[in-house]
């Protein structure tokens, strides 16, 4: 009897996880199965979080967790290698370990003159560099035995597992890369890179592989942005580091071998949100009359919070759809970049942060309209949940300040931004709020390029490792640089 309940409690169990992690793909999805185990790999690490916070656990913190080590694994797939991946994870897993026992022994009272100890030698000068090397250290030993095994540099090109140092820009934590044969040169271009993730997730740990590979493509120099997150920090504290590290880059250039009239900026999802957000800044405060911007690459950027009533949010945003960010997620990073808490997730989820006055009459709203998508996209939805008015009270100077959601500058502030790249995707709710950018940034005369990738989902670039499309978007992107910069 107890084997036969075991064996129906396993069945169930594999059918309930084959049933979550099985997402039917559209017909003409590019590599479906590994779409699919991306997918799968999300959905796991959404339901993780969930168990651990049924025992207690922080559940943002456990996702924050499992993507870090996904993060070593993609890595990993530069590669192909197996003794290289393994041996990296060791490595960090190790690094970790040794800093909880130390940091476990070290708070304990019988153990005060090992935690002196250990104090005073992150104080003294001659060991305050250490502290940065290690993560220098294992990159340099994991090229090394990424040579040593493979006999070329991984993934194809020239010199494309670039070296980094960590640096920090007034105050702010930056990955700076450089293209090896970049050493002598004084007029190199360069480019500062914000990772996505929300503006919660992720650091430029897990955007070595594009970053190295976009600054090896383009040959230019990548600043990789290290800005603080959401919700112990929110807005506008990352994206103040984010113009922090920009600006001390266009006034710092020399020192790198960059030229300052040949800086871009870029970033994916929310990356590219801060990336717009940091041109637009830039372009309106010229108080110091920095070098300007000579670029933006938007990468199916996240830059309006006025509705999630649209075609994509519609199609893409449920659980089982082929997009990895689905409505929820976009509500939960609003609420935590905006307030720092999840309590409005549900009026952003519902579409009842705005009111109804503002939805009817206020100019904004045009820049949210169906009529800036190609006529292909635009569907009528049902969206007439009422606004609630203390709720667009309390988040209005957020939602409605383009430097929290760009889509949000006016038709004036947009005419004098740089070239901009638009890159959107189609199985992604953020495609609609993409097109319409790139729409009114034409129809603002700047000089755009749009480019659409079908039957892929929004993330796909930081997959370059094993999607062909990732890869090939990532060097289209990198080559748009090397024209444009
Ligand atoms: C989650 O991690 C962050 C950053 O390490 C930390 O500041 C925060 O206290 C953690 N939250 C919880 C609830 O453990
Ligand atoms: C509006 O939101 C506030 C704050 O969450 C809540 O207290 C109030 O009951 C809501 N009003 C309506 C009409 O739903």
């Amino acid at each position: 009897m107890a084997f036969w309940s075991f064996v129906v409690l396993v069945s169930l169990l594999v059918g309930y996880l084959g049933y979550q992690l099985y997402t039917p793909m559209p017909e003409g999805a590019e590599q479906p199965w590994q779409q699919n185990k991306i997918l799968a790999f999300s959905t796991l690490t959404g339901l993780a979080s969930l168990a651990a916070e049924k025992v207690g656990l922080d559940r943002l913190n456990t996702s924050r967790a499992i993507q870090h080590w996904l993060g070593d694994i993609r890595g990993s797939a530069v590669v192909d290698g197996i003794t290289v991946r393994l041996y990296l994870r060791r490595r960090a897993f190790a690094r970790q370990l040794k800093d909880r026992v130390l940091t476990t022994v070290g708070s304990c009272e019988p153990c005060i003159p090992f935690r002196r100890e250990r104090s005073s030698n992150e104080l003294s000068p001659g060991k305050k560099k250490s502290s940065v090397e290690p993560s220098h250290r294992e990159e340099q030993l994991f090229v090394g035995g990424a040579k040593r095994l493979f006999g070329t540099p991984p993934h194809g090109e020239d010199n494309s597992l670039t070296q980094y140092d960590d640096l920090v820009f007034d105050g702010v934590k930056v990955r700076v890369f450089k293209p090896v044969d970049g050493a002598t040169k004084s007029d190199q271009p360069a480019l500062v890179f914000f990772h996505g993730g929300g503006f919660v997730f992720f650091h430029p740990n897990q955007y070595n592989l594009l970053t190295s590979t976009i600054a090896s493509v383009a040959k230019l120099v990548v600043v990789s942005v290290d800005y603080r997150l959401a919700p112990e920090h929110p807005y506008p504290a990352g994206q103040e580091d984010c113009v922090t590290a920009t600006k001390y880059m266009l006034r710092n250039a020399g020192k790198f071998g960059v030229d300052p009239n040949r800086i871009a900026v870029a970033g994916d999802s929310a990356g590219g949100n801060l990336a717009m957000s940091v041109a637009l800044k830039l372009s309106k405060d010229r108080r110091e009359n920095l070098p300007k911007i000579k670029a933006q690459v938007l990468i199916y950027p996240f830059v309006q919070g006025l509705t999630l009533c649209l075609p994509s949010f519609h199609i893409y945003g449920g659980t089982g759809s082929p997009s990895i960010l689905k409505t929820f997620h976009t509500a939960a990073g609003f609420s935590l970049y905006s307030k720092g808490n999840i309590d409005l997730m549900g009026y952003f989820f519902n579409n009842k942060h705005i009111s109804n006055d503002f939805k009817a009459n206020a100019l904004q709203m045009s820049y949210v309209d169906q009529k800036l998508l190609p006529a292909k996209y635009r569907r009528e939805i049902e969206c007439n949940a009422d606004g609630n008015e203390t709720v667009f009270e309390e988040i209005k100077h957020f939602i409605l300040d383009p430097y929290f959601t760009p889509l949000m500058a006016a038709d004036s502030d947009l005419k004098p931004l740089p070239k901009t790249y638009v890159l959107t995707a189609e199985y992604d709710t953020l495609r609609d709020e993409g097109f319409m950018l790139a729409q009114r940034l034409k129809n603002n005369g700047v000089d755009v390029v749009h480019i659409h990738w079908e039957h892929n989902f929004h993330g796909f670039l930081s997959f370059s490792g094993s999607l062909e499309n990732g890869k090939q978007a990532l060097h289209d992107v990198a080559e748009y640089l090397l024209r444009s910069v």
